[in-house]
C-alpha cells in the first residue's frame, strides 16, 4: 500500500501529507519543472560564454517540485527547489528569480542540502543577500524579488512555502535584472553590481 497521499484537486478540504527526499529534494507526488541553460541563458551577464557552453552541452541549471496547489486565498503553496552547481564565466548557477504577482507576499525557504545565497531586492531599491546552509531558513519579506544562487559544489536544495494565490511575476526581473550578481572570487563568492542592470 502506498503511504503517499495525493495532492487534492480543486478546493483543498482535507489534510494530506507528501514526501520530499532530504538528499535530492525530489518528491514522487509530482514531476519537476526543469530549466536547462538554453532556457535561462539570458539571466547570465556573459551571453557569449553561455552560447559557447551551449555549443557543447545543455546542462540542467535548476529544477523545482511544486504541487500545483489551487490558488485560493488562505491556502499555502510549497515545494522544493534544486539549483545545481556550475558557473557561466564565473557567475554562479541560479534561478531566474521572481516577484510575486501579489507583491505583498512573503515567503520562507529552508535549506536542506548544499550552500547558496538567496538574493533579494524590492522595487524601492533595497536589496539583501542571505547565505543558506542546511538547517538555515530565510524569510523573504513581502515586496522582495528573490533568486536562489548555488555558491557550492553540490546541489543547493531548499523547501519553500508561500500563500498559494500570490502568483509569480518573472517578467519584471527578467527585463531589469537583479541589481547585484554573485561571481567567483579569489577565496569566496563576491557580490558585485550587475553591469547589465537597467
Ligand atoms: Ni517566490
Amino acid at each position: 500500500m502506498s503511504t503517499e497521499s495525493i495532492v487534492p484537486d480543486g478546493e483543498i478540504d482535507r489534510a494530506f501529507s507528501i514526501f520530499f527526499n532530504l538528499k535530492d529534494g525530489a518528491s514522487p507526488a509530482k514531476n519537476s519543472t526543469k530549466r536547462h541553460l538554453s532556457d535561462v541563458k539570458q539571466i547570465f551577464v556573459d551571453a557569449t560564454e553561455a552560447e559557447r557552453i551551449l555549443e557543447r552541452e545543455n546542462p540542467l541549471v535548476y529544477e523545482f517540485y511544486e504541487l500545483g496547489i489551487p490558488s485560493h486565498p488562505g491556502d499555502l503553496a510549497f515545494g522544493t527547489s534544486i539549483t545545481y552547481p556550475g558557473k557561466v564565466a564565473g557567475e554562479f548557477y541560479m534561478t531566474k528569480g521572481h516577484f510575486h504577482q501579489i507583491l505583498e507576499t512573503a515567503e520562507v525557504y529552508y535549506c536542506i542540502q548544499g550552500r547558496g545565497f538567496m538574493m533579494m531586492e524590492n522595487p524601492e531599491g533595497k536589496w539583501d543577500c542571505q547565505e543558506l546552509t542546511p538547517g538555515r531558513a530565510v524569510y523573504v519579506p513581502k515586496r522582495f524579488a528573490h533568486r536562489s544562487i548555488n555558491i557550492g559544489d553540490t546541489p543547493f536544495i531548499t523547501f519553500f512555502c508561500f500563500r498559494a494565490d500570490a502568483g509569480h511575476d518573472y517578467k519584471t526581473i527578467e527585463a531589469k535584472g537583479f541589481r547585484k550578481i554573485v561571481v567567483e572570487g579569489n577565496e569566496k563568492p563576491e557580490i558585485i553590481d550587475n553591469p547589465r542592470w537597467k
